[in-house]
């Protein structure tokens, strides 16, 4: 790893919530990190309701900074609650936004994803719509390992911190995975 440059991801989060279960497990992934990996994370709140008419218009600041820092991400981190058997609205908001030509900066990207539920399916159904949004948009989705952090709140303690050992080895396995997957499709220098 040590004559490559780090893979750089971006970590985003479905639930705006500060107590956020989801945001919790972000930040757990922050602190899980492999060697030759940074994260950044970018929090999608500001973005506005999509509309076409706004868009014609020109984009909004919040959509523009997101679009910049997915394009200039190698990778992202995708970390999604599940509303109603799917993904967030906020979530899918989001994503259509940035997903706007011209040059809709998820083609080609790797992608991770994970997810945290107090349900047993720990957001299997939402992920799963999610992977079907990214076929759309040319990402390349990391297949294994799946995170569904099911009964989330006996994996996180008063604070927001991830105490379940078993639930941060496979957030650690996620993370090397995306980083070797990422680094199998970097364009040669
Ligand atoms: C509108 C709505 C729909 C929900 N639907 C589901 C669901 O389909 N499956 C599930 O496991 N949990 C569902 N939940 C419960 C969420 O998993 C729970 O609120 C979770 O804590 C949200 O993630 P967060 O802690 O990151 O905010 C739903 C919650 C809301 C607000």
């Amino acid at each position: 790893m040590a004559d490559r440059q780090p893979v750089k991801i971006l970590g985003f989060c479905g639930s705006l919530r500060v107590n956020s279960y989801n945001a919790a497990a972000l930040r757990a992934a922050g602190e899980l990190l492999p060697d030759g990996m940074t994260l950044e994370t970018f929090d999608i709140a500001p973005i506005p309701l999509y509309n076409e008419d706004i868009r014609a218009k020109g984009l909004p600041p919040a959509v523009l900074a997101f679009r910049e820092q997915i394009a200039a991400a190698d990778a992202l981190l995708i970390v999604t609650p599940e509303y109603n058997y799917s993904a967030p609205g906020v979530l899918k908001n989001a994503i259509d936004w940035a997903s706007r030509p011209p040059e809709q900066p998820f083609d080609g990207k790797p992608v991770a994803i994970m997810g945290a539920s107090p349900g047993m399916l720990g957001t299997a159904r939402a992920q799963y719509h999610l992977r079907q949004m990214f076929v759309f948009l040319n990402a390349h989705l990391l297949n294994k390992p799946e995170v569904m952090i099911a009964a989330a709140p006996t994996k996180f303690d008063d604070q927001g911190r991830l105490t379940d050992e078993k639930t941060r080895e496979m957030i650690g396995r996620l993370l090397t995975s995306l980083r070797d997957w990422s680094l199998r499709l970097r364009p040669s220098e």
